[in-house]
């Protein structure tokens, strides 16, 4: 097992580079299952989930070419040939890893009109259903049925109809998954209430670059005229825009005061309004210069609360990240996920570094930097943006920190220990034996 040892204190100094979105490419692959011959996609990040759902994608048939090499700032390519799909499955020992690899219930009935796909797992918070992915399937006219933890769909004469589809809550997964089913009907398909993350409207381009006939992308109607065949495409995957918001964190938290610290290879409209504003209410100068932005160090960080909600609201993947930077504010503030109201398996873990924070319902109370720093200690990841919270926290905690179970951070963030030492943060990979590791609780 893999732990980060950091040692706080360090400045933050140079540069660090935004790498291609993991939410964005995963159903950019999932879309390149929709047509018959060879897709490639450029900017694909180097994470365990996009190796993961490449394993997914060969169950099919299909074949998957992507050989990253060791330069974590080169984008990389992926290619997917989907000529010679015929196993119309995904199997529960690759489901369960990740939840999104259930984006091939969408991706296989657009494809073949039949698909058979392992329920996903739960996650480190919340049960996550899929009741909206299946109901949209329905909607669409296809037949589902729940056996042995799979779903198992199938469209009655090989080809879905189309139809309405209203989500509720909001759903990113939902709204891609319908949207993959929905390319290849035989008639229209009115979508209402869908998601307008930046994922779904590049995923969404994507879709139309082989041939969809989409109208509505990032509102919250979305309409379909299904068409015959969609077209393998070359198509280049967007920043992840989860890691700008992270590193513009790390940045307010660890740059030396009148120090400029930057980001590249960013796309900053894709943090949404609501993310930009707030952090701007800190007092911390940020500058957007194209695809780069350049956040000032300063002396104090004005206490500033947040409520997530779908884009282009406060994105709840930033919402741990944000506790750890009111941690260190002049001031109490609160911290409100109106997504996910139970996404704070972070705090317990916060609280071991001297956190002063109070859960209550879906709101965490920061008490701020108050009198007595953080000191570091041995914490558990529990998942992917709880990780890098406990990585934020390490940063400017006082002394040692350890973040054990780091396979949830290495999810999501690429090779993140190596960017953070040559932007001259303390911080090296340890294996340990998870039995015997001091904090861990038998
Ligand atoms: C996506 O998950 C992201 N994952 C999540 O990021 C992100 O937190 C989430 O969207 C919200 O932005 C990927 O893109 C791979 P949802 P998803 O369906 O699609 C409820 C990360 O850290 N809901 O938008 O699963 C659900 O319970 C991950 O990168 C239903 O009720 O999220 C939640 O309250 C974590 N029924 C709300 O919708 C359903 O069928 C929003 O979830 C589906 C969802």
């Amino acid at each position: 097992m893999d732990k980060l040892v950091i040692q706080g204190g360090g400045a933050l100094q140079g540069t660090l580079h935004v790498g291609g979105s993991k939410n964005t490419a995963l159903p950019l692959m999932a879309a390149a299952v929709l047509a018959d011959g060879v897709t490639t996609i450029h900017n694909i990040p180097v994470l365990k989930d996009v190796a993961t759902f490449s394993n997914v994608i060969r169950v099919t048939g299909c074949t998957v070419d992507w050989a990253p090499d060791d330069d974590p700032d080169t984008p990389e390519t992926i290619t997917i040939d989907a000529s010679n799909i015929h196993h119309f499955e995904a199997p529960y020992d690759l489901v369960k890893q990740m939840r999104a690899s259930f984006y091939m219930l969408g991706a296989l009935l657009g494809r073949g009109g039949k698909a058979r796909v392992s329920l996903p797992g739960g996650c480190a918070w919340g049960p996550r259903p899929v009741d909206l992915h299946i109901k949209g399937m329905e909607a669409l006219g296809a037949r589902v049925r729940e056996e042995g933890g799979y779903v198992i769909a199938e469209a009655p004469g090989g080809r879905l109809d189309g139809g309405r589809m209203r989500f509720e809550p909001v759903s990113v997964g939902a709204t891609i998954n319908v949207l993959l089913a929905a390319v290849t009907a035989r008639g229209e398909s009115v979508l209402e209430n869908c998601a307008a993350e930046p994922d779904v409207v590049v995923f969404g381009e994507m879709l139309q670059a082989m041939g969809a006939q989409i109208d509505g992308l990032g509102t919250d109607t979305i309409t379909v005229q299904g068409v015959e065949k969609m077209s393998p495409v070359t198509f280049t995957n967007c920043p992840d825009r989860i890691e700008l918001g992270t590193y513009m964190i790390a940045a307010a938290l660890a740059t030396p005061p009148g120090e400029t610290f930057r980001i590249t290879g960013a796309q900053p409209e894709h943090l949404g309004p609501d993310f930009t504003e707030r952090f701007r209410e800190t007092g911390v100068p940020v500058r957007f210069d194209g695809d780069v932005v350049e956040v000032e160090g300063v002396e104090s960080i004005r206490p500033v609360s947040i409520e997530t909600a779908p884009f282009p609201g406060f994105a709840t993947d930033l919402q741990a990240q944000w506790t750890v930077l009111m941690t260190q504010a002049d001031g109490p503030s609160t911290v409100r996920d109106t997504v996910y109201t139970d996404r704070f398996k972070h705090v317990p873990e916060l609280r071991r570094l001297g956190a002063d924070l109070r859960v209550e319902g879906d709101t965490v109370h920061v008490g701020g930097k108050g009198e007595r720093p953080m000191s570091g200690a041995t914490v558990m990841s529990t998942d992917l943006r709880a990780s890098v919270s406990l990585v934020l926290a390490g940063m400017v905690a006082q002394g040692e920190t350890d973040v054990l179970r780091v396979y949830h951070l290495d999810r999501g963030y690429e090779r993140l220990e190596g960017k953070l030492q040559r932007a001259g943060i303390d911080v090296v990979r340890e294996t340990y034996d998870e039995a015997h590791a001091e904090g861990v609780a038998a």
